[in-house]
């Protein structure tokens, strides 16, 4: 029933019995004796009592929705205001739910296009660094290895000097266009990417381990690329912030009873997240972690440092799940 009848027929009911009092049994003198005024109180008292009650009820659904509209965040999956009271509060949660479930999709396939666009972007400068400034690069040090051979000796060191530093930038450019575009992904396949990508991390006092198993239930290449990024972003992270001298990137097979598919953990051992606010790169694995209907969660690991933990969920149709459930 909606509110307005519960309140109107409420008060209604309330009017009515006491007009229907007043007209037949009860009296009201002037001035008014203490029996009829403790009555009327007792009337009135019932009727406000009435009052709350129903608004009480009707309003608490309201409330619920209103602490859902400031918890709402678009870039998790979230829970939904539970639909029911009053028709008027029940219209509103479900108009307020398929709203959000809107929202939801069409920031999934804004931040999916500019995904994509990035990651082009990233492309088409990865070739060119590759191809054009790499290849400058290349001939320069031929040329210098030619005038290396004639110069006088006096020069003979810069010369070499001037080889080295080219040689360390060329290394840099592929160094740059590798991290750009995920090469080795397309060429070696994700478990490969990863595993190189926890050696190039490697450095300067921190050390990552892998455990990450060559049989793979196959995924799309969309959810490698973010499992990929996803890990990139993680370490970048953990070298950058975390103070750790231990990280370890980890991908198992999730078994059928846990929904198929494939978790990442980075895990360091560093200083934890502690009250940090959320930057671009976080918000990035978010973004990427809803274009392919993934769970993220980021939480302190035991003993203190900070867990990038991502769920891909098994392709839909897939039968990996059922093959993963027969293998010994
Ligand atoms: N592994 C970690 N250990 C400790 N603190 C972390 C870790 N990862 C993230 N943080 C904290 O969370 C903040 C937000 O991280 P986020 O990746 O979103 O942004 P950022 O790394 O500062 O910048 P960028 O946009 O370049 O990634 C960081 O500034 C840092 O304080
Ligand atoms: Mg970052």
């Amino acid at each position: 029933m909606s509110l307005f009848w519960r309140i109107f027929l409420l008060n209604a009911a309330g009017l009515v019995v006491a007009t229907a009092l007043l007209l037949g049994p009860v009296t009201v003198s002037t001035p008014v004796l203490a029996g009829e005024a403790l009555v009327l109180l007792g009337g009135l008292a019932a009727l406000l009592a009435g009052n709350a009650v129903v608004l009480r009820i009707g309003l608490t659904p309201l409330h619920r929705l209103g602490r859902a509209m400031t918890t709402a965040d678009l870039l998790g999956p979230g829970t939904r205001p539970e639909v029911g009271g009053p028709a008027e509060a029940a219209q509103l949660i479900e108009t307020y739910n398929t709203m959000l479930d809107r929202l939801q999709a069409e920031r999934a396939a804004g931040a999916g296009r500019a995904l994509q666009a990035q990651e082009r972007e990233r492309h088409r400068i990865a070739r060119e660094l590759h191809d054009e400034v790499g290849q400058t690069l290349t001939a320069v040090l031929l040329q210098l290895k030619r005038v290396a051979d004639r110069v006088p000796g006096e020069l003979r060191e810069e010369v070499t000097l001037a080889q080295e530093a080219t040689r360390a930038g060329l290394d840099e450019i592929r160094r740059i266009a590798r991290r750009l575009r995920p090469g080795v992904l397309e060429e070696l396949g994700l478990a490969s990417a990863l595993r190189s990508l926890a050696t190039e991390f490697t450095h300067h006092g921190l050390t990552v381990q892998h455990h990450i198993p060559g049989d793979l239930p196959p995924l799309a290449p969309e959810a490698e690329l973010v499992l990929y990024r996803v890990a990139q972003e993680g370490l970048t992270n953990t070298a950058r912030h975390a103070a750790a001298d231990r990280a370890v990137l980890t991908l198992r097979p999730l078994p059928p009873p846990e929904g198929g598919g494939v978790e990442l953990l980075v895990r360091d051992n560093g200083t934890g997240l502690g009250r940090a606010a959320e930057g671009a790169g976080i918000r990035g694995m978010r973004e990427r972690a809803l274009l392919i209907g993934a769970d993220i969660h980021l939480e302190t690991a035991p003993g203190g440092g900070t867990d990038v933990r991502l769920r891909v969920p098994a392709p839909p149709g897939d039968r990996s799940a059922d093959r993963t459930g027969d293998s010994p």
